[in-house]
């Protein structure tokens, strides 16, 4: 016999916390979900009309279930004392100094919404890890709840990561390849495990959703993202062979990908990956692999970040050996800022990394985005702490309302985000080319353009992992 779960608490009102538990509130009517953050601006934007995250269709879903059975409140006590069950989606960032300093994850905000917790809770409560955590951090947590709590109280702890990806979260959620529980191996760590499964099973398809051991759900976190990003960086250091030999990466991954044990996704060259995930769960994991002495195991896994960095470089010193060696007071319009299409997050973004190495050249860079934010650029780009460094930034860096504002005038337009908006498709590359200074350069750094078609048109064109 397992509890039926009526009230669902989530602390953190983020990317994840967000779109996840509005869509259990969207499944499930009979659920009151209510979403907390300690961050007011950002509950106040949950409830308006302009929500503080962009995901294609999530304004829909949030509309539909908000005051119905979904509400986002800054009231944390009360929404755990309400609740059954309480998703931890808070964010674990890299630690920035002490012990693991620029690897291992930073687990205060998990310990400080686990001691709430156990601070406040009247009534035994499910608590379910949803932040990506180091493996045995349900240890960590069950300890400080079991130390904290009100005597007689139960707490059990699940770990359900999440498997969503940004701009894409509404259909990752609503029909998941699977969905990951991990508990205890004790009867009322399998009961608290079956009163989760319930929830999911409103509208996931039950062999869908499985259950396991909750050291191996936390690993497994680690491990997808780890081996996604390996094939990233896979294709990535073949993108340099390419260059230099004549083979065309896309057709390369196209051949490999037919065969049915290496698959078709996540194959795509590019200027590298980005994101608030990979780099961060792959030094995690790293890290993870250093304290258990497996200096080798590290060591592999830290090639996959090095070589995205790799990849960074070698597209900048691409264009800057291209547009013969100098672009010093050369425009350069940069095209998408974005970690990937369809989202106005830029965490980890490579266009960040491209840009900063534009900059130590002295190019004039002219960046545009159709989502992110101008007040996001500024703070991307601008190195903390040093108060001049945003007047240098804003004589070397401007910000256009559109493509073709951003290439009037410029050497080169470097493609670093691969929103549709940029496909020779969408845009007018008669009017950039004419519009630019000649020799006019496009680096697509995410294989989204017809070289042909541009070559016609008179551009110089550079693909990653093509040459000719
Ligand atoms: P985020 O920074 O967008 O959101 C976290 C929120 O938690 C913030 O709004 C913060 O104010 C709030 N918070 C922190 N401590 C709190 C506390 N004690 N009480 C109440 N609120 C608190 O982070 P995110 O991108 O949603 O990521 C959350 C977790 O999910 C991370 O562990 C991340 O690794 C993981 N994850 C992220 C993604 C993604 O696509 N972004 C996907 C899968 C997993
Ligand atoms: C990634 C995973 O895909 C999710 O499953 C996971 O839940 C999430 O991390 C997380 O833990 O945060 P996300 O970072 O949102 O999701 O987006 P991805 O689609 O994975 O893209 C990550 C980066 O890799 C982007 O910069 C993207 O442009 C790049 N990428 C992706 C490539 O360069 N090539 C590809 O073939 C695919």
């Amino acid at each position: 016999p397992h509890k039926a779960i009526k009230k669902i608490c989530c602390i953190g009102a983020g990317y994840v916390g967000g779109p996840t538990c509005a869509t259990i509130a969207l499944k499930c009517p009979h659920i009151d979900v209510t979403i907390v953050d300690l961050n007011q601006a950002r509950i106040d934007a949950w409830n308006s009309d302009n929500l503080p995250i962009y995901e294609p269709g999530l304004d829909e879903v949030v509309k539909t279930a908000r005051n119905r059975n979904l509400f986002f409140s800054t009231d944390v006590d009360k929404a755990i004392i309400e609740a059954d069950l309480i998703f931890v989606s808070v964010n674990t960032p890299t630690k920035k100094s002490g012990v693991g300093k620029g690897y291992a994850a930073d687990l205060g905000y998990v310990e400080s919404a686990t001691r709430h917790i156990a601070k406040v809770a009247t009534s035994d409560k499910i608590v379910v890890e949803k932040s990506t955590v180091p493996c045995r951090t349900a240890a960590s947590m069950r300890k400080i709840l079991e130390a904290n709590g009100k005597a007689g109280l139960r707490f059990d702890i699940l770990s359900n990561p999440e498997f969503l990806a940004e701009g894409t979260a509404v259909k990752d959620l609503d029909a998941p390849d699977r969905v990951l529980i991990g508990s205890l191996d004790t009867a009322s760590g399998f009961a608290a495990a079956s009163s989760l499964v319930d929830v999911y099973a409103n509208w996931v398809p039950r062999e869908r959703v499985i259950t396991m051991n909750v050291w191996s759900s936390e690993l497994s976190k680690l491990a997808a993202n780890a081996l996604l990003a390996q094939r990233i960086s896979s294709i990535n250091a073949l993108s340099a062979i390419c260059e230099a030999t004549g083979a065309d990466v896309d057709e390369v991954a196209y051949a490999v990908g037919l065969d049915s044990r290496i698959g078709p996704k996540f194959l795509k060259a590019s200027v590298g990956f980005g994101g608030s995930c990979f780099q961060k769960d792959i030094l995690n994991l790293v890290y993870l692999s250093e304290s258990l002495h497996l200096p080798d195991v590290a060591e592999y896994w830290r090639q996959v970040v090095a070589m995205n960095e790799s990849q960074k470089r070698r597209f900048t010193e691409h264009i800057i050996s291209s547009l013969f060696n100098t672009i010093t007071n050369k425009r350069i319009a940069v095209l998408g800022f974005a970690f990937k299409k369809d989202t106005g997050d830029t965490r980890e973004s490579s266009a960040i990394t491209i840009i900063k190495y534009l900059r130590a050249e002295q190019a004039k860079v002219a960046i545009y985005d159709p989502k992110v934010e101008e007040s996001q650029i500024w703070f991307d780009l601008a190195e903390p702490g040093i108060v001049d460094d945003v007047t240098a930034l804003k004589k070397q860096v401007s910000i256009s309302s559109s493509a073709y504002e951003a290439a009037a005038g410029a050497d080169a337009v470097v493609i670093c985000t691969e929103w549709d908006e940029f496909k020779d498709t969408n845009l007018d590359y008669e009017k950039i080319y004419a519009s630019m200074n000649k020799p006019a350069f496009i680096f697509d750094g995410r294989l989204i353009l017809n070289q042909n078609k541009l070559e016609k048109i008179g551009f110089k064109v550079e693909c990653i992992g093509r040459s000719r």
